[in-house]
This record gives C-alpha cells, structure tokens and sequence, in this order.
C-alpha cells in the first residue's frame, strides 16, 4: 500500500525562477478556467501529437476531455489505483502534470509540460521521483513513443537509462530509487 504526502511541493523553474505548486490532482476543482487552460495546453501541438491525438481523432482536445482527466485523476485517489499531481502556476492554474500509472512498487510514469513552462518537466519529474520514494517504491519506469526525443532526453536529465524496446517501437526506461 503507497502511503503519498499530499501536502504542496513547491517547484522552481531552473532559469525563469517562475514557482509552481505540485499538488495532487483530485485536488484541483473543474472550474471554468481550469477547464479552459487544460484545453490550451493539450492542444498545443508537441501534447497533442504524442498524448492525445490518438484518442482526438479528427477533433481537438475538448473541455470535456479536461473534465474526465481530473474525475480520472479523483478515481485514482480515491482507489488507490493510479496517482497523478498537477503542476500550478502563480495563479493556481495548469502548467504541468505527471502521474504514476499503478500502485505497483515499480510504478511507470507519464508527464507533459506547457510550452511557456518548458524546463519544468525536469524538476516536476524529480519531484515525482522524490514522492514515490517517500511512498515506498523501490523504481520508476516509463515507456517512450520513437521519435518523442523531447522526452528520451528528460528521462536521462532524471537519472532514467533505456532498457530495451517494449510495444511498437516503444523504448522502456528505468531508473532505481533505492537506498542512498
Ligand atoms: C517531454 C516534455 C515533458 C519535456 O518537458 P520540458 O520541460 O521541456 O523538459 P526539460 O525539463 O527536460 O527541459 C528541457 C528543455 O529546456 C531547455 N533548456 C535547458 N536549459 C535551458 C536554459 N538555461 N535556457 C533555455 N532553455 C533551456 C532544453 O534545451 C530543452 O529544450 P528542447 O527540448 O527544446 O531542447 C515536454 O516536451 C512535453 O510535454 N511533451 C509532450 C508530452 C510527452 O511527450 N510526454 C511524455 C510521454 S512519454
């Protein structure tokens, strides 16, 4: 059973200095504006292509969409089943996200990061790494689309090395969070 601290971590862009609150999503209520952001953000060309464009045949990422990610996230709370956080800005809005797929010992990981946000993936995704040690995990995994060389790099940025090749191409990644 992964016990996670739910209290804010505060995340400092590297070179913007911007600060931003990683929270848990089940957190953040469906408000118009929330709503409006996440449309924004999702359909900025780089989410798109690698997240949602599979799923958005023909169609852009909607509000509804926004909305069934957080009820998706609350699920996941609330059962125990996956966990993912959101990255806020100043204003309390959207920049950023990353979850952790399962509630196995070895969980696999997903993020995004805004465009106007790039540089935070990086110490979202070790924030993330730091939680999920606190939690009892032992290692984080993640699987990469070829081609997607914006998140290869981050993965390696975040201590990650590749392990081999998983499902259509996939490379699969890994990175221990043990001991010291
Ligand atoms: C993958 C993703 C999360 C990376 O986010 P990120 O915040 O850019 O990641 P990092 O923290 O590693 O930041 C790296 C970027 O900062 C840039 N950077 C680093 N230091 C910098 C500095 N001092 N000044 C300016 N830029 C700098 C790097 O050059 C790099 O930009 P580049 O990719 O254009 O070369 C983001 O591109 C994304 O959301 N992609 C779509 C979703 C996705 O693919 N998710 C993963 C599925 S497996």
């Amino acid at each position: 059973m992964l016990a996670f601290a739910r209290t804010p971590v505060v995340l400092r862009h590297p070179w913007t200095g911007r600060t931003y609150r990683l929270v848990p999503l089940d957190t953040l209520a469906p408000a118009p504006e929330v709503l409006e952001r996440l449309v924004a953000l999702c359909n900025e060309p780089e989410l798109f292509r690698w997240l949602f464009a599979a799923r958005c045949v023909g169609r852009p990422y909607g509000p509804d969409d926004a909305r069934g990610w957080l009820e998706w996230g609350a699920a996941g709370w609330r059962e125990g089943r996956h966990f993912a956080f959101v990255a806020l800005d100043e204003g309390g809005l959207p920049a950023a996200a990353c979850d952790l797929q399962s509630a196995a010992a070895d969980p696999e990981i997903g993020y995004w990061c805004g465009g106007e946000h790039r540089g935070l993936g990086t110490p979202m995704v070790e924030a993330l790494a730091v939680l999920t040690r606190a939690a009892g995990c032992t290692a984080l995994q993640a699987r990469v689309r070829p081609g997607n060389a914006r998140s290869e790099a981050l993965l390696r940025r975040c201590g990650f090395v590749r392990t081999g090749t998983g499902d259509e191409g996939s490379s699969r990644w890994f990175r221990p969070l043990g001991g010291g």
